[in-house]
């Protein structure tokens, strides 16, 4: 049996695809590993999966799209690990209509940006006691398709799912930014973009759709393993620079529009304020 290296992993979305891949090689390694995922019975899968190592990892089933289940499980893991020495983001989830969360947020906008950034800052104190502290975006840095509608960041007019995705990508480009700049943390920041992966969950698109994904991914993804190794290696070597971005092996130049600090406060202010608003209200927001 290996042995336990005394490092903290928490990975979001760890239950499937790239996360839950990086959470059982990490266990494999003797990390502690905990995974965070809605899906209960994923969970069971993965702590069978697990094996021996299994006494190293803790499932904590959430909603990540919700900003009290985020602070819920930023408590729970300040409850329980007084050091993380990673973050691994990697929850996401397709939505083909527009949804609202029961806290009055579009879905793709609260799980693929906003618990980034709930996870990212909550953890803050856990990461001032580690050695290295790194948290690994799992997302889609370098692209540069997609825009922030500052006049509607929820969406609620003539909704889209790509200009979703592609909207809460860009904005976590901009948490990235935001974070290295204003967090006051020895956490480096990673962003990374995995490229086409063989992982996914289709199940929540068309038939027509998920087929071609499917058929698509069979001839042109890259497999799990080979787009995660990028990922390991920042957990193993954290980069000394505050921020890093990657495009699968490429470096993708700060320049890049979509970095831009300006905007990065610009998104960091809001979403401070839509955090007040709803932790104030409870009320549906815009
Ligand atoms: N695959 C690609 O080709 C590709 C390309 C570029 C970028 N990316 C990005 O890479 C990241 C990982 O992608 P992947 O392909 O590994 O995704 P995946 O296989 O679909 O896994 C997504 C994870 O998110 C979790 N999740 C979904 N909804 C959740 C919720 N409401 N609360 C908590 N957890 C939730 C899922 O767990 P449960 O089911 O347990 O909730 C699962 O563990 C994503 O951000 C994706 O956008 C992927």
């Amino acid at each position: 049996m290996v042995a336990p290296t005394g490092k903290t992993v928490v990975v979001s979305g760890g239950t499937d695809g790239m996360g839950r891949a990086v959470a059982l090689d990490r266990l494999r390694r003797g990390d502690t590993v905990v995974v965070l995922g809605s899906n209960e019975a994923k969970g069971r899968t993965l702590q069978e999966t697990a094996g021996a190592d299994a006494s190293r990892l803790r499932f904590l089933r959430a909603d990540l799209s919700l900003i009290a289940e985020n602070e819920r499980v930023i408590a729970n893991i300040a409850d329980h690990h007084r050091r993380v020495d990673a973050l691994v983001l990697c929850a996401n989830r397709q939505s083909p209509r527009r949804q609202e969360t029961a806290e009055g947020l579009e879905f793709v906008f609260a799980l693929y940006y906003l618990s980034r950034y709930l996870l990212s800052y909550g953890l803050r104190p856990q990461f001032e006691q580690a050695e290295a502290p790194v948290i690994v975006s799992i997302a889609g840095v370098g692209l540069t398709a997609g825009s922030i509608d500052f006049s509607d960041l929820q969406q609620t007019s003539k909704y889209n799912a790509i200009k979703a995705q592609l909207q809460a990508g860009r904005a976590n480009d901009l948490l990235g930014v935001a974070f290295a700049e204003q967090a006051e943390s020895r956490a480096r920041f990673v962003m990374y973009h995995p490229g086409f992966t063989r992982s996914g969950d289709v199940s929540v698109l068309g038939p027509v759709t998920r087929t071609a994904i499917r058929v698509l991914a069979m001839v042109g993804a890259r497999s799990v393993d080979k787009a995660i190794a990028p990922v390991l290696g920042f957990l193993d070597e954290p980069p000394q620079a505050p921020l890093t971005a990657r495009d699968r092996h490429k470096t993708v130049p700060s320049s890049l529009p979509t970095l831009d600090p300006e905007r990065a406060r610009r998104l960091a202010a809001h979403t401070e304020a839509l955090l007040g608003r709803v932790r104030g209200s409870g009320e549906a927001l815009s």
